[in-house]
């Protein structure tokens, strides 16, 4: 077991109508004036930001609205955010909505409280320990972002979108109500049970050996993620169905189902770059499309982790051939995405064969400049490495 830190500073507020506890809440911890932050369209259609500020008012809680956040959200919205939180003097950054519109609140929450351009945070990593404090209305269980330590930011400009983690933005409330999410659409609600699903899979695969405590709560996860998944999608208005896939969410990225192990990280970075490459790309589509090439290409580094992932969540009986039953495990893991109606080619992305080249040539030196020559941990991957794992994914 590696050594490890984990941190989890988040007040979880679960179940029915909580977002009615919002104002009250911020208010006993002191919240004086909020930047209430929000997406495109969702959460005011639904009267959600009404409800919000009602609870805020009731509270003697002042709010400024920014709303406007883009899936794969953007670094001009941050600085705006910025500009705004400085000049109104906000105290809290409150964010309605999912990863996107809670990425964002915290690149705002750590702009406010530095000097530089908030983008210097992304480039170089440095932990920054002044940041505003943060509250989540969760509407969408998928990132995680909810209680993770990451925010993951785009910017157009360089043609970039950079992860940048610092435990001291966690956020200090998450009102999770599984009702919010009756209302999403199928294909985000797979891309979500996709992104929390392949979260547990990083955190599986890497070159640390068995950790039973943390393997076992992980493939836990996967099991219960896997079995709701039909339920949620069949059943938009289950809510215990979609109780357990948003508290999954939130558990499968804060960072227990990861604990003692050096986790891997290589699919989401291959990611991050299809999505920067073309801004429509959903990061749970993303995933559902690299994740099993990823698999084909690396399983020949420990084909038994890969027969014990297909025998504990796919429920595989074991053939005697290890290799068989590794790629048996892959064939389930792919099977699984397109069963969630997720695309699991880059065709299907709309990258078609033409500008597959091209778009490797796009992506590498940004992956490069993400993750550095050689990334990942279950394998060990170069620029090359990468290369061909798009290839593998058309
Ligand atoms: O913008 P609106 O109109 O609100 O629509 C959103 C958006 O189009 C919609 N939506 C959200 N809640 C809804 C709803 N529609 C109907 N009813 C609701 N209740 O869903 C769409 C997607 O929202 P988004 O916030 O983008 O989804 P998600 O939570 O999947 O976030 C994705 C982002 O998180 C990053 C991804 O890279 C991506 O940029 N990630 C963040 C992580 C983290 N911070 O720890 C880790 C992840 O691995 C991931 O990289
Ligand atoms: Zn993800």
């Amino acid at each position: 077991m590696e050594n490890f830190e984990f941190v989890s500073p988040t007040h979880f507020v679960f179940g029915r109508g909580v977002e009615m506890q919002v104002g009250a809440k911020l208010a006993e911890r002191g919240a004086k004036r909020v930047l209430l932050h929000f997406g495109g369209q969702s959460a005011v259609r639904s009267g959600l930001i009404d409800r919000v500020k009602a609870s805020l008012v009731e509270a003697g809680v002042e709010c400024v609205k920014l709303g406007g956040v883009r899936p794969n959200p953007e670094i001009t919205l941050v600085r705006e955010g910025v500009a705004i939180a400085k000049r109104e003097k906000i105290d809290w950054v409150l964010a309605v909505g999912g990863g996107s519109v809670i990425d964002s609140a915290k690149a705002i929450a750590n702009g406010v409280c530095i000097d530089c351009d908030v983008w210097e945070l992304f480039e170089t990593k440095r932990v920054n320990p002044q940041v505003l404090p943060i509250a989540v209305v969760l509407t969408i269980p998928a990132a995680g972002s909810e209680a993770s330590k990451n925010t993951v930011i785009s910017n157009d400009e360089l043609g970039m979108k950079s992860g940048y983690a610092n435990n001291f933005h966690r956020p200090k409330l998450a009102f999770m109500n599984p009702e919010l999410t009756f209302t999403l659409p199928p294909f985000q609600t797979a891309a979500g049970v996709t992104d929390m699903f392949c979260h547990l899979l990083e955190r599986f695969f890497d070159d640390v050996g068995a950790v039973p405590v943390t393997d076992n709560l992980n493939l836990s996860l996967m099991k219960t993620v896997r079995a709701e998944a039909p339920r949620v999608l069949a059943d938009p208005e289950n809510y215990d169905a979609r109780a357990n896939i948003m508290w999954a969410g939130m558990l499968c990225h804060q960072g227990l189902a990861g604990a003692g192990r050096n986790e891997d990280w290589a699919t989401h970075g291959m990611e991050h770059e299809l999505s920067a490459y073309d801004t429509s790309i959903t990061h749970g589509a993303g995933l559902a499309v690299l994740f099993p090439a990823w698999m084909e290409y690396v399983h020949g580094e420990n084909p038994a982790r890969f027969a014990q992932y297909g025998r504990e969540v796919f429920g595989l009986t074991p053939t005697g051939d290890v290799e068989a039953d590794a790629l048996s495990a892959i064939d389930e893991t792919r099977a699984f995405f397109m069963s969630l109606g997720m695309p699991t080619t880059l065709v299907e992305l709309g990258i078609c064969e033409d500008e597959l080249e091209g778009a490797i040539e796009r992506m590498l030196p940004t992956l490069r400049a993400n993750k550095g020559d050689v990334f990942g941990s279950f394998k060990k991957l170069t620029m090359e490495d990468a290369a061909n794992i798009y290839r593998l994914a058309l």
